[in-house]
């Protein structure tokens, strides 16, 4: 009897020794991690000679995560590329698409960018342009804080006979946020939705000044988990429940509100609207041409009746 005791104990404690081995990383799958728990190492590969430690317990931010993918490009390792209403006038999008960021020690993106070319620009904390682009001497002084991100969601079809109740959508928005992507769920501010278009839009919002929370990882982790597939480590896919069944999401924009208005100028919209002006004086020349010939050949028409009636007479 003694010494089965002293086996299982034994056993208990080799089965501890086993699962006490640090190996994964919970928040970031091309991550592994040595050592023992609690005291694991945890280091991203952001270049050759570049691997900073981080946090598994929380979500790794964006720059170093956009650094890792393109290193990871790079080496031609396995990453899979990806594909509203403006909640304020001065939200801004990501249109740049991904580039290779310089970012802080501790994972800030540095407020100037220049993705290892001779143009830079300025982003925000999300890492996303707020700037025109510029030389290399361009001034970004500061790394402007997005505070607030408006989220445009779009859900698979329902079953027929199924509806979406905005309550229970609300709340599971609210767990999902909390639990998944580590955002209070208080600062989920609004949650729309639109059964026609199954849009659903999600407006997140901190106190301006507030550092705790980055608005940025957590879009960033829910662009991939709709986009690509998931950053964490459990590949389990991102559901909302809608009251009566469970919605599979499929498609994601991302708006960014900054604490400071971004300077970017309306260049590229200048060019489209001038396009929009030319077409339009065209067709209308082109109009008022056409009525004028018709005129012409009408009246013509006119008068040589009028003269063989004349002459007829
Ligand atoms: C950054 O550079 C990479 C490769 O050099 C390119 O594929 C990518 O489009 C660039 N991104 C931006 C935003 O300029």
């Amino acid at each position: 009897m003694k010494g089965f005791i002293l086996l299982a104990l034994a056993v208990f404690a080799a089965l501890q020794t086993v699962e006490s081995v640090c190996n994964q990383c919970r928040t970031m799958k091309w991550v592994s991690c040595e050592g023992n728990e609690p005291a694991c190492t945890c280091k991203i590969t952001l270049g050759d000679n570049d691997r900073p430690s981080i946090n598994c317990d929380k979500l790794v931010s964006k720059c170093f995560l956009m650094k890792a993918e393109m290193y990871r490009r790079r080496m031609g390792q396995d990453v899979r590329q990806s594909i509203g209403g403006k909640p304020h006038e001065d939200a801004i999008m990501d249109n740049d698409g991904i580039y290779d960021p310089d970012c802080e020690g501790d994972g800030k993106f540095r407020a100037k960018q220049c993705n290892n070319t001779e143009e830079c620009w300025c982003v925000n904390s999300a890492g996303v342009r707020r700037s025109d682009k510029g030389d290399k001497n361009i001034n970004c002084s500061k790394l402007v804080e997005t505070y607030m991100i408006r989220l445009e969601l779009t859900h698979k079809e329902l079953d027929s006979n199924n509806k979406v109740t905005v309550q229970a959508l609300e709340n599971s928005v609210k767990d999902l946020l909390q639990t998944r992507y580590q955002v209070d769920r208080a600062l989920v501010k609004q949650v729309q939705y639109d059964p026609d278009g199954r849009y659903i839009v999600i407006d997140i919002e901190k106190e301006k000044g507030e550092r705790l929370t980055n608005l940025g990882n957590m879009a960033y982790y829910m662009e991939k988990d709709l986009k690509v597939s998931p950053l964490f480590t459990n590949q389990t896919k991102v559901q909302l429940n809608g009251g009566s069944q469970k919605l599979d999401l499929n498609k994601i924009v991302v708006y960014y509100v900054d604490e400071e208005r971004p300077t970017i100028t309306m260049q590229h919209l200048t060019g489209g609207i001038i396009a929009v002006i030319v077409v339009v004086v065209l067709v209308v020349v082109l109009g008022l041409l056409a009525l004028f010939f018709i005129n012409r050949k009408r009246q013509q028409r006119y008068s040589k009746t009028q003269q063989r009636e004349l002459s007829n007479m």
